[in-house]
């Protein structure tokens, strides 16, 4: 009787640990992509808000800095999409799996991200505090395109 309550027991603990390594290897699987982007977007968001501060005037104007940062932004959204490796939607994370479903529309947000940083950091070179704003505004808009699309509001979604 003992010796069966016992087995029992051993049976349901070793299932839980079963059930834990298999949900550990899922979340450790895609733990280095799902930190990977968001580091980026972290980035992304520092330098753009540099931007967008000078541009409106915020904090002083100066071209260095201004080119500094257009350049690391232009750099960050080349380096974004390295981030969204297939099927890491599971885990610490807003990204929806629509972009896996929907690969070629991401793409191309993905690549107007990139073109409008590109554009970006050629106008903070020229220094035209219209053109600047322009190209912001071009940005800004991408940045919520893709996340109405593909970030979810919350983690649970
Ligand atoms: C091509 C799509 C795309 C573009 C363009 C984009 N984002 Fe994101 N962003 C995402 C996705 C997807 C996530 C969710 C990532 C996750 O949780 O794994 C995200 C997450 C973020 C986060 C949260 C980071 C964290 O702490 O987890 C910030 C901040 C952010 N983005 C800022 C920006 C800004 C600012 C821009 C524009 C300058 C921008 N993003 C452009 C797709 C995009």
């Amino acid at each position: 009787m003992l010796l069966r309550k016992i087995f029992a027991r051993s049976l349901i603990v070793s299932a839980l640990l079963a059930f834990s390594a298999s949900l550990w290897a899922e979340v450790s699987r895609y733990e280095e992509p799902i930190r990977y982007r968001r580091a980026v977007m972290t980035m992304v968001k520092r330098h753009y808000e540099q931007v967008s501060a000078m541009a409106k005037g915020k904090i002083p104007m100066n071209r260095d800095e201004l080119n500094r940062h257009a350049n690391y932004l232009e750099m960050l959204s080349r380096a974004s999409i390295d981030g969204f490796v297939a099927g890491s939607h599971e885990g610490d994370t807003k990204a929806k799996p629509e972009i896996w479903q929907d690969w070629p529309h991401f793409r191309s947000q993905v690549e107007k991200f990139q073109a409008d940083a590109t554009r970006l950091k050629e106008v903070a070179r020229s220094g035209n505090p219209d053109s600047l704003k322009g190209a912001l505004a071009d940005m800004t808009r991408t940045c919520k395109n893709c996340h109405d699309d593909f970030k979810a509001s919350s983690l649970e979604r």
